[in-house]
């Protein structure tokens, strides 16, 4: 316990609360000063363990390596902003073609854009103008933005749509969250029957197959409560688009660069989609998304697509310099990984065995998530718990984001000091037993 509610926290909440449109926030009082690699500072100098890495954004540490900073301060005295999208530049299109060398054989051309739904709705208008159709496929759960397309996909809280529609052209199926299977099945005795229902329904009642573009998916559901799907799901989605002229589009703003292990996350699935997008972790801190299409589709017709800041020259200087920095050291980073995922989820396993209110974890590289439940037999959600545990570790230090209904997510930064990991999971751990004890008391 170390945390203070002093005064000049309180009345920073208070101010945003007078003079800014609401967001998101309200989990705890955490007003930040500053980050640097394994914690955040609060203005009044309090300490925590950084278990968010602010959405994984900050994938290599809080505020990112130094090289990093030094080459967008260095660009920042040259040009921050070149028009990109209307001039030619030299150095996006050199990070482009170094994008391009992590992305499996193929992958082609890039576009690129300031956030996660930004790089989605480039990629849902590019699916729509290469197959000239107008449907997507995407799932119940899923995340992919906040704007108007993207938030037609986005199927996870009705508050992101309330009032807001009609919403474009998409059709939502369930996805495998098989801890919570919509068909009360178990995997794998349940013959993946949502790949069935998504065959019986959604396409053959819904979306016609010939005129639907494209299949929106996250390899991971990430606000949707960190839910990894089994392979075959994927496999399966790859197969329907195949068979049915459609594109597959992995959104890998969340689980992309490196935080599963693995550049991309659907490499864990063996599956290849033809449009990915990233956002979150690429910028290294600054805004940036991009939408990465296979060479074979093509290009679009001059002036269908387009913004102001893509490219921007600052956020390229710093993703160049971080994009460096894990090609030149993938093999150890994707060691490095799957030793603290290893540790995570032994520490998490054994806590799903010893309290009832921890109902499942899952996760793949460091992309992990605990669902907390009133009771491991009835699966009630633990929502009041959740919040609990998170408030409670915060109050000791540790700083986690909340995903879906009841869970919470651990996306510490990827190579994050072994006994940092420990004292968060330390925390993490009196946090569940505390709560545990007061529901029996
Ligand atoms: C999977 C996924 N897609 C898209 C987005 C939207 O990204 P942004 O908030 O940068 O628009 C998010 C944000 O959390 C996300 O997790």
């Amino acid at each position: 316990m170390g945390f203070r509610l002093d005064s000049r926290i309180k009345n920073a909440i208070e101010r945003d609360g007078r003079f800014m449109i609401t967001t998101t926030k309200g989990d705890f009082p955490l007003v930040v000063d500053r980050t640097e690699g394994d914690f955040i500072y609060d203005i009044s100098g309090n300490r925590f363990i950084d278990f968010s890495t602010f959405i994984s954004v900050y994938n290599f540490g809080g505020n990112s390596r130094k090289e990093v900073r030094d080459a967008i301060k260095k660009q920042v005295d040259i040009t921050m902003h070149a028009a990109f999208t209307d001039f030619y530049g030299e150095r996006p299109v050199a990070f482009a073609e170094n994008l391009l060398k992590v992305f499996p054989r193929g992958f082609g051309r890039v576009f690129f854009a300031n956030s996660g739904t930004e790089a989605n709705e480039a990629a849902l208008k590019f699916s729509k103008i290469f197959t000239k159709r107008q449907y997507t496929l995407a799932f119940y759960n899923a995340f992919h933005g906040r704007t108007y397309g993207s938030l037609s996909m986005t199927a996870s809280k009705i508050v992101h749509r309330q009032n807001i529609g009609p919403l474009g052209p998409v059709v939502h199926a369930p996805y495998a969250y098989c801890y919570r299977c919509p068909f009360k099945l178990e995997y794998p005795s349940c013959g993946m029957a949502c790949v069935d229902y998504i065959k019986k329904y959604p396409l053959a009642k819904d979306l016609p197959p010939n005129d639907t573009a494209a299949i929106f998916i996250e390899p991971i559901q990430g606000e949707g409560g960190y839910v990894v799907p089994p392979k075959e799901f994927i496999t399966e989605m790859r197969k329907i688009a195949d068979d049915n002229g459609m594109l597959l589009v992995a959104d890998e703003v969340q689980s992309g660069y490196m935080r599963t292990g693995k550049f991309l996350a659907l490499s864990n699935f063996g599956v290849e989609a033809d449009i990915y997008t990233l956002a979150k972790s690429i910028g290294a801190g600054l805004p940036m998304g991009a939408t990465v299409v296979r060479r074979s589709l093509g290009d679009i017709p001059e002036g269908a697509h387009g913004n102001t800041f893509g490219g921007n020259l600052a956020a390229v200087a710093g993703a160049e310099a971080l994009l460096k920095y894990v090609r030149a050291n993938m093999k150890r980073i994707e060691s490095g990984i799957r030793e603290r995922s290893k540790i995570v989820m032994k520490r998490l396993e054994s806590m799903k065995e010893r309290y009832e209110i921890v109902g499942d974890v899952r996760g793949i590289g460091l992309m992990i998530g605990m669902e907390i439940v009133k009771d491991k037999k009835t699966k009630e959600p633990g929502i009041k718990e959740r919040d609990m545990i998170m408030t409670r570790a915060f109050e000791n230090g540790l700083v986690m984001l909340p995903a879906g209904e009841c869970s919470i997510r651990l996306i510490p930064q990827v190579e994050i000091d072994k006994k940092v990991l420990e004292k968060g999971l330390d925390i993490l751990e009196e946090s569940v037993k505390a709560v545990s004890k007061t529901r029996h008391t």
